[in-house]
């Protein structure tokens, strides 16, 4: 099997990337099982498949793990041939911020950015937009994939592709889970054996939620409350909205969010469900 191309600047990766349509998997590396489902579903999308691995300095807070997290790229690159990636866009900070981290442009996420993991992580979201907006503007994509694991992120992408016109497809991939529901997560390798098998609680709880859901509202929550003990995890939220991340509707498509620490990781996760009840 040959393996991707590897480009580190702009001009490599345009080189690479020709005049043929493009799909990009962004990353950022430590790839698991999850992402190998991305690169998949983003592998028949375009004519090239990029997959970039940059571990976004501006998306992590002061005391967040930026110097921790996981950093395996030999082990990425045969993921990453293994399905079937033409080019993995690996760059260095200079590439990606030129004019340094601070004092420079950034893309403002606007109030869906506030709530939710943004209420926790203030500047997560602009980080995040900012790098997109980058890997769009140096690799050109025709069609980006994203996990549906980040579902805050993958509205806010969705939203400032179509909002700021980059001529970009976003993709939602469904979320890839352990056997036990676990939904699968670069930062679950930070758990130990104990915090692993509580973790399962949080899909646990989502999927209480979806028993629930012709109840209604307050029975999805009170179902995953009962499973979600927070004697057992350091609860963040958990919260029932529409697709779009705003008050949930009787009768319509909604979303269970929860976000939880567990032990040392903050763990994400959410399920989709319809919501008995006529909307009043
Ligand atoms: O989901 C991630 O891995 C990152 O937030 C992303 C989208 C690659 C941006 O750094």
């Amino acid at each position: 099997m040959t393996g991707p191309i590897i480009a580190r600047t702009r001009a490599e990766l345009l080189a690479a990337r020709g005049s043929s349509t493009v799909a990009l998997v962004p990353t950022m590396g430590a790839l698991h099982d999850g992402h190998v489902q991305l690169l998949k579903h983003a592998r028949p999308l375009g004519d090239t498949l990029v997959a970039s691995i940059f571990v976004n300095p501006t998306q992590f807070a002061p005391g967040e793990d930026f110097e921790d997290y996981p950093r395996t790229f030999d082990a990425d690159l045969e993921r990453c041939a293994e399905a079937g990636v033409d080019v993995v866009f690996a760059p260095a900070v200079p590439t990606m911020y030129p004019s340094g981290l601070v004092d420079t442009v950034t893309v403002d996420p606007g109030p869906i950015g506030t709530i939710l993991e943004g209420a926790s992580r203030p500047t997560h979201f602009r980080g995040v937009l900012t790098v997109v907006s980058k890997l769009f503007g140096l690799v050109r994509p025709d069609v980006a994939v994203f996990g549906e694991k980040d579902y805050q992120q993958l509205t806010l992408i969705t939203q400032m592709a179509r909002e700021l016109a980059w001529g970009v497809e976003v993709v939602g991939c469904p979320t890839v889970r352990e056997a036990d529901g676990l939904a699968m997560s670069s930062r679950n390798r930070y758990l130990s054996d104990a915090e692993r098998r509580t973790a399962a609680v949080l899909s646990a709880g989502l999927r209480a939620g979806v028993s629930a859901a012709a109840d209604g509202a307050d029975a999805v929550l009170a179902a995953a409350h009962a499973v979600i003990d927070p004697a057992d995890v350091d609860l963040d939220y958990l919260v029932l909205t529409d697709p779009q991340l705003g008050p949930a509707v009787a009768g319509q498509e909604a979303r269970l969010l929860v976000a939880a620490r567990v032990g040392k990781p903050r763990l994400l996760d959410n399920i989709g469900l319809t919501l008995g009840g006529t909307p009043s």
